[in-house]
């Protein structure tokens, strides 16, 4: 039986090129973000390419949307797992950054994370497959400055796949992390200063990473995989 995927971020960047590059997946692929709109044109994006796709508006600070939007993903198939590619960041030094702005990046970029963990898991565990891979950052290895909050999120959701890796491998869940370096995507419209697109990965080159963890056979899973700029970061 065909089993459905669920990509956040999906409206942009790396979770659009993920869900572009598993257009061969024979399930329903379930495109999550919160605008309405750019969601769509990934969605045009994809029926171009298979024919079909579908759109779950969430907002990952919402509990309530994300139990919606997995209740909403096992309908149209059972979860098989997802693809974890929303996030934000919004950088400042620690002297300078207040806490609230801090405690907001740790909601959205790491306790999200591990909501939606324990959704998608409910379903996944009795039936005894699934995979789950997040979307990482090279922040999630090493440290960058003015990035306090975003560097000890991505620490954080290494943390997190480590362990539930470890909670899930009896249920025979594959659990994978991907880190990224700089890639350019919308991402870097939205931080102030101008950044070097050109000395970055392509967001093409992240999707086709995800195919290729999602589509190793059998037993075999990519449990880490670093994806670096062959210069190195900018
Ligand atoms: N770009 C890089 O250099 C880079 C490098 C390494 C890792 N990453 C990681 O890759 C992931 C995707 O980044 P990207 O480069 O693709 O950035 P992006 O183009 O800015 O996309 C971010 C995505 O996250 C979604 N999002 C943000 N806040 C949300 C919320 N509250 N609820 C639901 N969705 C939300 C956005 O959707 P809406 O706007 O529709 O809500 C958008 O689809 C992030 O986890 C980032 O940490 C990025």
């Amino acid at each position: 039986m065909s089993s459905s995927i669920i990509i956040t971020g999906a409206s942009s960047g790396i979770g659009r090129a993920s869900a572009l590059a598993l257009a061969g997946w024979d399930g329903p692929l379930i495109l999550s973000g919160r605008s309405s709109d750019r969601l769509q044109e990934t969605l045009d994006l994809l029926i171009e390419r298979r024919g079909r796709g579908s759109v779950c508006r969430a907002d990952l600070d919402s509990p309530e949307q994300l139990a919606a939007l997995v209740d909403w993903a096992e309908q149209q198939a059972p979860l098989h797992g997802f693809v974890h590619a929303g996030g934000g960041a919004e950088f400042g030094t620690a002297q300078s950054q207040p806490p609230e702005v801090w405690e907001a990046q740790i909601g959205l970029n790491l306790n999200a994370a591990y909501r939606l963990t324990h959704l998608a898991l409910q379903g996944m565990i009795p039936r005894k497959q699934g995979h789950l891979v997040y979307v990482n950052s090279v922040a999630g290895l090493r440290s960058f400055p003015a990035s306090s909050a975003y560097v000890a999120a991505k620490h954080g959701l290494k943390g997190l796949a480590d362990a539930v890796r470890e909670d899930v491998r009896e249920h025979d869940i594959k659990v994978s992390t991907l880190y990224p370096g700089a890639t350019a995507s919308e991402w870097w419209q939205k931080q102030e200063g101008d950044f070097p697109l050109q000395e970055m990965l392509e967001v093409e080159a992240v999707g086709a990473a995800v195919a290729y963890i999602l589509n190793q056979v059998g037993q075999t899973v990519v449990e880490e995989l670093l994806l670096r700029h062959q210069r190195g970061d900018f």
